[in-house]
């Protein structure tokens, strides 16, 4: 099994569809199928108008309408992929656990022993069976044991590969990462499968660029990845509420550590907090995990960066309210962008939904809008946090499909993405149709605060 022709993946999302789809649009000999158990995700990413695709990332229409019905396809006929596949990418979600023993902090694995359960049922011939999730370190072994006493007796092969795409480049990051890691057995057999993932990637990636490891160190790799970024994430958060009280500039240090070449310039920029489906649910695990062998002092400097994120989050709404005069009750305030970053629509644990959150229990209107982000959206994020009912929050939070709509009368704006589109707003017209004092508060320091102060508003961001 050393040529492979046939993937399958199961989990057409965030990964498994961008994943895919570059590795169809590189290796045209190869016939790629994703599978997923939502219909309508499924419906969505077989949409004629290939911009109607789920998922939007920078680049990533083309790349699938240049495979799709060639060596590309996206069907619900999981079982008929997995049998026809040599190798299986599993992709599924693998939320923190809302339940039971390890409850908001363990990865919540159902839906991967689901994968290993339908495989195991399946396959009838020997499989290459790949971690593309994000896994808590020994995954591999309870996968094994599923597939091995479950199974027709047929041979499978476990690989962990990690996937360390970010969203909003995610193409960039598939067409050229940084590293591709493939851990997997030591002994004959598992270096065989091996073999046959790097051929797929050495399709367009360098070869010093593949890296393999035995398959723990992969698994915990890619956990160890997340915790270093979210970490600087949350330390020049940390650092960014002492410049605000010392006249420290949170960018001028930024910039003098960054170009310190054994700290380095990335992932320096202070926020109003990490958002995303993965940071914090890796660090929860990893806390967990670390707690699970008995490593409490491991498991608590981890979760400090968690506590630290939320720390930030929280006192950019309570910075809001005690600016506006100690109460927004009633008051309009603007929310430039939902997403958790740029350039993508995914808003899951966003910052902004935090934010909002908060405010609300202030009695708080917001007004959200968002480039890429539907109401539906908005409203779903917000009633799952459970925090009131879904009428409260309809009538407490309105969503423009235009920026100006939703900043006038607004006694404030609250900048929570990104997004390029802000820096260049009619900044005058804004302030115009807003209440007076006109207060902004910028989250992401994307704007120009001395050309706002000269237009008339009280500017303050994050750091400064
Ligand atoms: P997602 O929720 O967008 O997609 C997962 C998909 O799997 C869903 O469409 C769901 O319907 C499907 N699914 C679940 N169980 C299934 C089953 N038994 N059979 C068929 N389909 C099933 O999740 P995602 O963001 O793509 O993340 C997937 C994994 O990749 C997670 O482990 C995550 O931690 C990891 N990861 C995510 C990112 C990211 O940027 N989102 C980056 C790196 C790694
Ligand atoms: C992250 C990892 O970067 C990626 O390798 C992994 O595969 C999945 O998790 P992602 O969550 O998509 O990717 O985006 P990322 O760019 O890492 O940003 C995460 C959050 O941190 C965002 O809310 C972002 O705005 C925030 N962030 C990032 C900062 O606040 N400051 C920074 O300097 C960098």
């Amino acid at each position: 099994m050393s040529t492979i022709k046939n993937i399958c993946c199961i989990g057409a999302g965030y990964v498994g569809g961008p994943t895919m789809a570059v590795i169809a649009h590189k290796c045209p000999d190869i016939k790629v199928t994703i599978v997923d158990l939502n219909a309508e995700r499924i419906a969505a990413w077989n949409d004629e108008d290939v911009n109607n695709i789920p998922i939007y990332e920078p680049g990533l229409a083309e790349i699938v309408a240049s495979a799709r019905g060639r060596n590309l396809f996206f069907s619900t006929d999981i079982d008929k992929a997995i049998d026809e596949a040599e190798m299986i990418f599993i992709s599924v979600n693998t939320p923190t656990k809302t339940y039971g023993v390890g409850k908001g902090m363990a990865a919540d694995l159902k839906y991967i022993e689901l994968c290993a359960r339908q495989i195991a049922a399946v396959a009838k011939n020997n499989k290459i069976v790949v971690e593309k999730s994000t896994l808590p370190v020994r995954t591999a072994e309870a996968l094994k044991n599923i597939l091995d006493n479950t199974g027709n007796g047929v041979k499978f092969q476990i690989l962990s590969n990690p996937e360390f795409l970010a969203e909003g480049t995610a193409v960039q990051d598939l067409l050229s990462p940084d590293r591709v890691l493939i851990g997997g057995g030591t002994d004959a057999e598992g270096q065989v499968a091996i073999k046959a993932l790097v051929d797929v990637y050495a399709n367009w990636i360098p070869s010093e660029r593949i890296l393999t490891t035995n398959v723990w160190s992969s698994e915990l790799s890619k956990l160890t990845a997340n915790a270093f970024l979210a970490q600087r994430v949350s330390s020049i958060n940390a650092m960014s509420e002492l410049c605000e009280k010392t006249g420290a500039d949170v960018e001028e240090v930024a910039r003098a550590i960054g170009m310190d070449s054994r700290i380095g310039s990335k992932f320096l920029k202070a926020s109003v907090g990490f958002g995303g489906s993965c940071f914090q649910k890796d660090i929860l695990n990893l806390v967990y995990i670390a707690k699970s062998y008995g490593l409490s002092e491991v498991a608590d400097y981890w979760e400090q960066v968690i506590i630290m994120n939320d720390h930030q989050k929280k006192r950019f709404a309570s910075n809001i309210v005690r600016t506006l005069y100690n109460t927004v009750s009633g008051k309009k305030i603007a929310f430039l962008g939902w997403a958790f970053k740029k350039d993508t629509n995914d808003t899951r644990e966003s910052a902004a939904i935090y934010v909002a959150d908060d405010l609300l229990f202030e009695q708080a209107n917001i007004a959200v809008y968002d480039p890429k982000v539907k109401s539906e959206t908005v409203y779903r994020d917000l009633d799952y946090l459970g925090t009131r009912g879904s009428a409260e929050n309809k009538e407490n939070v309105s969503v423009f499909n235009d920026p100006y709509g939703a900043c006038k009368d607004a006694h404030a704006i609250a900048v929570l993405t990104e997004w390029d589109e802000f820096k260049s707003y009619d900044w005058q017209k804004i302030y115009d149709n807003m209440k007076k004092p006109a207060f902004i508060f910028d989250g992401r320091k994307i704007l120009d605060g001395s050309k706002l102060q000269q237009i008339g508003f009280i500017f303050s961001e994050i750091g400064k």
